[in-house]
C-alpha cells in the first residue's frame, strides 16, 4: 500500500533526537531550529518526560473518559497555575484542529449565534469549522465553505464592527501570532479591540494559541502581551513535545453539561502523562524565560545580517524575510550546514520555532551559516 502522497518532503530520515539535536539514519547531526512546527517544547527525549511516559505506559496508557482519570486533574491544576488561570476550566482533545472546533462550537451554543470572524493569514487548522475560518482557499472544501464565516482584514477592527453590527456574529477567532501566515504579530491594540468588540456584540472572543503558546514567546500565551482575558483559549502542538495532545480553556462565564462536549481519545492516560510531564519541565528549567532572553537576542541578531529585511515575532517564535526566495537558503541550511528551520506566509520568509529549551551557542552556529550562505549568493 502507498501513503496518500499529500507532503513535499526534504530528503532526510531522522533516526534519533535528543534536545535539540536530530541524527539521520547514517549518524549525521542536524540542528533543530523548526521543532517539527513547534512541536517540540522541551526538547527531544527529554529525560524526565521519557520517564514519566515509560512509567504511565507500565500502569495504563488508555481508558475512556467514562471512568475517574485522576492525572486530568493533576494537570489541569499545574496548567492553570503556570499559565496564570486557574479559573478557566480544561476540555482535553488530541489536535489543534480539534480544539478549534470544540472552541466554535461552545461560542455558538452559548450565544445561539452561528457566525464567526477571521482574519487573513490566519490558519485555525483542516477540519471543517477549523478550515472554514482559515485563509486558504486551497485547502476548504465545497462542503467546508460557510458564508456566514467571514475572513477580514488582519488589523482591521472597522471591518470588524462592521459585520458585528448585524449581530450574527457568535465569535471572532484570532492567533496570539500568526504562525502560517509568516510570523505576523497583532497589536495590543488589534486585541483589545477585539475583546471590546466581542463584549459590545455578545460574540465569544477565541484566542488560538495552538502554536503560540505554551511559554514560546516568553509569556504562557501570546496574548498575555496584550493583557486580555480571552473566553475561550486553543492550545495543542507544545502541550505533548510530540505526543499528540490537544486542550481548549474554557472561561468560568460558560457552564458544561454532561453530553455537550465529548472525545474518545481526548485526555487519555498517557497523553495526560505526556502533557503534565511538558509543564514540569517548563517550570523547573525556566524554558519560557530562556525564550524571550535567547529569541530576543537573536532577533537582534537577525536584524544586522545584510540580505534580511524584516524581523518579526516574539520569544522563540520568529520570522523573517530575505531580499531573495528563501527556498534555496532553507534547502542550503539542512544539506550543508544540517540545520531545519521553516517556510511561511511568502517564499521570502524563513520560520524558527526551536525547542525552548535551545541554547546560545546552537542559535549562534545558525547566524553564522545564515551568514555564509547570504554573502556568498
Ligand atoms: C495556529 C494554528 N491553529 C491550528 C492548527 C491546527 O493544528 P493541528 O494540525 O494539530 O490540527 C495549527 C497547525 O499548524 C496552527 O498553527
Amino acid at each position: 500500500m502507498n501513503l496518500f502522497n499529500v507532503y513535499p518532503l526534504i530528503p532526510v530520515t531522522i533516526a534519533k533526537g535528543e534536545g535539540c539535536k536530530l541524527w539521520d539514519e547514517q549518524g549525521t547531526e542536524y540542528l533543530d531550529l523548526y521543532g517539527g512546527h513547534a512541536v517540540i517544547s522541551i526538547g527531544h527525549t527529554h529525560p524526565h518526560y521519557v520517564k514519566q511516559l515509560k512509567e504511565q505506559l507500565d500502569q495504563i496508557a488508555f481508558y475512556s473518559n467514562s471512568i475517574q482519570i485522576p492525572i486530568q486533574k493533576d494537570f489541569a491544576t499545574k496548567l492553570g497555575e503556570l499559565s496564570g488561570l486557574p479559573d478557566y476550566s480544561l476540555f482535553l482533545v488530541n489536535s489543534g484542529a480539534e480544539a478549534n472546533e470544540n472552541a466554535i462550537k461552545v461560542a455558538s451554543f452559548a450565544t445561539g449565534k452561528s457566525g464567526f470572524i477571521a482574519f487573513s493569514g490566519g490558519f485555525h487548522g483542516r477540519t471543517s469549522g477549523s478550515v472554514a475560518l482559515t485563509d486558504n482557499p486551497k485547502i476548504v472544501a465545497p462542503c467546508n465553505a460557510r458564508e456566514d464565516f467571514h475572513i477580514l482584514p488582519f488589523g482591521d477592527l472597522d471591518a470588524v464592527e462592521e459585520v458585528m453590527k448585524t449581530n450574527s456574529i457568535a465569535g471572532i477567532i484570532v492567533e496570539g501570532i500568526q504562525g502560517v501566515g509568516g510570523i505576523q504579530v497583532p497589536s495590543a491594540a488589534f486585541l483589545q479591540g477585539l475583546s471590546s468588540l466581542s463584549k459590545k456584540y455578545e460574540a465569544k472572543l477565541i484566542l488560538d494559541e495552538v502554536q503560540s503558546g505554551y511559554g514560546r514567546t516568553g509569556k504562557f500565551f501570546a496574548f498575555q502581551w496584550a493583557g486580555i482575558q480571552p473566553d475561550l483559549i486553543s492550545m495543542a502542538k507544545g502541550m505533548g513535545n510530540g505526543f499528540p495532545i490537544g486542550g481548549l480553556l474554557i472561561s468560568p462565564e460558560f457552564k458544561a453539561s454532561y453530553g455537550l462536549l465529548g472525545t474518545t481519545f481526548g485526555g487519555n492516560h498517557l497523553a495526560c502523562a505526556a502533557g503534565l510531564a511538558v509543564l514540569e519541565v517548563l517550570e523547573t528549567e525556566k524554558l519560557q524565560a530562556n525564550a524571550l532572553e535567547l529569541g530576543e537576542k537573536l532577533k537582534a541578531e537577525l536584524a544586522q545580517i545584510s540580505g534580511i529585511i524584516d524581523v518579526r515575532g516574539k520569544g522563540l517564535m520568529i520570522g523573517f524575510d530575505l531580499d531573495r526566495d528563501a527556498a534555496p537558503v532553507r534547502s542550503e541550511l539542512v544539506n550543508k550546514y544540517h540545520m531545519f528551520c521553516g517556510s511561511a506566509g511568502k517564499k521570502e520568509t524563513i520560520r524558527l520555532l526551536p525547542p525552548l529549551s535551545v541554547e546560545w551557542n546552537q542559535l549562534n552556529s545558525f547566524l553564522v551559516a545564515l551568514k555564509e550562505i547570504l554573502s556568498s549568493n
